[in-house]
């Protein structure tokens, strides 16, 4: 059974995939140090799939430690790394903690796999990279462009890390694209989990619909879109997961045609702020309490992937669609106000 290291497995698309790959005969371990993630996500994940899962409590920038895990676990077949910093906000903010994170952890990663000889790599990236397209759909040749903040640079750095390291060891690297990840798996056993206040569309419009949000913005309406707000490709995260399963079957036949390939992880379908909104209104029965604000500095106007690739050579198909995301991501929210109430209820005060 092959062997997969998941990188941030404790976080939203790391554990979603831990599920994926276990429903598909993958032998899974992940490497989480819970900086930004729960390890009670786990549980879910274990609930799902009826397998134990370990996770090493182990910060990729620490060299050592990480190489211990190789080490431990010199049977490793595979690699998905997810853990990185991502926020876009935060990153401009902070652009060295963004750098030193996001790149120290990838190569320190590079570095084991390297003297483990470990065959194959999947990486998380975004269609940030593409930054603002001039012409969309985007295609995988879509020229990438001046990143619109530190965090999109360190998914075009980490891009460009892998094809220069691919072809000097012999690893065969999968870049995946996320376009914009929604929803929770239909168990509602596991889903996002953000951190403070969500900076994500999703997740605000839940927490909006739910109350923990009172009122939320739309960051513009003014521009040159159907509607005036801004236009994304959102994908479930069951697909999104999925892809990385079919992506290290891929690597696994050995029939990728290049040392490191890149896929786009989208529907294909362009989707408005206002037209999201209006698609959770109508799946959750709740009207949303949002007003029209001023743009966000750093949005990109209108992106939505040309999936062709993804569907001819990994077979990948996405299978839910934005009412599903929403209804999915509703059913999350309520399920975590749930928890929350019941903690309060079994220890008062503690909340
Ligand atoms: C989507 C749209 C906002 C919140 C970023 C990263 C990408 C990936 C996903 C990590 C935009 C609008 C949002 C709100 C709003 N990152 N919006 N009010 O910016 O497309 O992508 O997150 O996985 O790499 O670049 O996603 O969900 O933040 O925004 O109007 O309160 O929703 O302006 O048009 P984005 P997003």
């Amino acid at each position: 059974m092959a062997k997969i290291l998941v990188t941030g497995g404790c976080g939203y698309i790391g554990s979603h995939t831990l599920v994926d790959l276990a429903d598909n005969g993958f032998d899974v371990i992940s490497v989480d140090n819970n900086s930004r993630s729960d390890s009670r996500t786990l549980t879910g994940v274990e609930k799902i799939t009826g397998k134990k899962i370990k996770n090493y409590k182990v910060d990729l920038c620490n060299f050592d430690d990480l190489f211990a895990i190789f080490h431990e676990n010199s049977d490793i077949t595979g690699i998905i790394h997810f853990a990185a910093y991502k926020s876009v906000g935060e990153s401009v903010n902070n652009p060295l903690l963004y750098f030193e994170n996001n790149l120290v952890s990838l190569i320190n990663l590079l570095k084991c796999v390297k003297e483990f000889k470990t065959p194959h790599f999947v990486f998380s990236s975004s269609c940030t990279v593409y930054g603002n397209p001039d012409h969309i759909p985007v295609t995988e040749s879509t020229p990438v462009k001046a990143a619109e903040s530190p965090y999109g640079y360190t998914k075009q750095m980490g891009e460009q890390i892998l094809n220069e390291f691919s072809k000097s060891s012999g690893t065969q690297c999968i870049l995946l694209r996320y376009f914009n990840p929604a929803g929770a798996h239909q168990s509602c056993l596991i889903g996002e989990t953000p951190l403070g206040k969500p900076e994500n569309l999703v997740p605000v419009i839940t927490q909006t619909a739910i109350g923990k949000i009172s009122k939320m913005s739309v960051y513009g309406d003014d521009y040159p879109t159907r509607d005036g707000s801004c236009v994304r490709d959102y994908i479930h995260v069951c697909d999104i997961a999925h892809a990385h399963t079919l992506a290290l079957q891929y690597l696994e036949k050995g029939k990728n045609n290049s040392f490191c390939e890149i896929f786009n992880l989208g529907t294909g379908n362009g989707v408005t702020v206002l037209e999201a909104i209006k698609t959770f209104e109508k799946v959750s029965g709740t009207k949303l309490n949002y007003s029209i604000g001023p743009r966000r500095p750093g949005d990109v106007i209108a992106i939505y992937a040309n999936n062709d690739h993804a569907k001819k050579v990994l077979g990948w198909d996405p299978q839910y669609s934005l009412e599903e995301m929403m209804t999915t991501a509703w059913k999350w929210e309520q399920k975590l106000k749930n928890d929350e109430q019941q903690l309060s209820e079994q220890k008062p005060g503690l909340t």
